[in-house]
């Protein structure tokens, strides 16, 4: 049978709606699905299906920088392009709204108390990080809990590549890459055990935590510390 190539291509939106609907959210103060310090996230539903838009912040930050995220983070989409666990991109509407699958998932955040260090959700998550990286892919901000959802059938899927590293020609890209590739698997470990205590023999030779993680590691450590030291300190003042 020959297919046409217009009943191959999967269904998508219609971009005229899509920036429609985000300029009519933006300009109502819609709730978004989420805010983050660089983006917010819209829940996005048509005939075609459920989707998510990951839009820049407004302001000038929005407009420069966080338009050149999206564009970035696009870039890692097309790379990724048919990669179970990674949702499908619909591409970059008028260069800023990057319109992206729904995936109906628990972020791993909220699922991580059931999810023991045997779980098969671990080894899954560890073939699909194998898989991004033979993409030329490291994802980087995975200890990020928010960016790791589990499907009800227990697969993994990633989210959030905007800090994603993307191997290329040359030394420099290379090596940020390899670097990036073992912060995924640092983080993988982190993630299946809780943190770095307990780990098996077999999964250890895979961490090589990098000076970066441990400084980065200590200051966060630190800074939870003065933090409590405060509250208690605000604690102890009230009568
Ligand atoms: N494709 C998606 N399907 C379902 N939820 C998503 C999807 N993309 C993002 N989200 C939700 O939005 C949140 C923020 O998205 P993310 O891409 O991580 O943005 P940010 O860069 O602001 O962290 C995620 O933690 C998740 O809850
Ligand atoms: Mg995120």
């Amino acid at each position: 049978m020959n297919l046409a190539p217009s009943s191959l291509a999967p269904p998508a939106p219609d971009p005229l709606a899509v920036t429609r609907f985000v300029q009519a959210q933006m300009g109502a103060g819609g709730a978004p699905l989420s805010r983050g310090t660089q983006s917010r996230v819209y829940l996005y539903q048509d005939q075609s299906g459920r989707y998510v838009i990951k839009t820049p912040r407004d302001g000038l930050v929005g407009a420069c920088i966080g338009r050149w995220m999206m564009l970035r983070e696009w870039h890692i989409y097309q790379r990724l392009e048919g990669l179970a666990g990674v949702p499908r991109c619909h591409g970059l509407i008028d260069g800023r709204y990057l319109l992206l699958d729904f995936v109906d998932g628990e972020t791993f955040r909220s699922a991580q108390h059931r999810l023991t260090a045997d779980d098969p959700f671990f080894d899954r998550l560890g073939r699909l990080i194998t898989a991004l990286h033979a993409r030329g892919v490291a994802h980087t901000d995975l200890k990020r809990k928010d960016n790791l959802l589990v499907l009800a059938d227990g697969t993994p899927c990633l989210i959030d590549f905007g800090a994603a590293i993307q191997r290329r020609q040359g030394p420099l890209s290379r090596t940020l890459f390899l670097m990036g590739r073992q912060f995924d698997r640092n983080a993988w470990i982190k993630l299946k055990y809780k943190g770095y205590r307990g780990v098996s023999p077999d999964d250890l030779h895979h961490l090589r935590r990098l000076p970066i993680e441990r400084v980065s590691h200590w200051i966060k450590r630190r800074l939870r510390h003065l933090r409590r030291a405060a509250m208690k300190h605000r604690g102890s003042d009230q009568p």
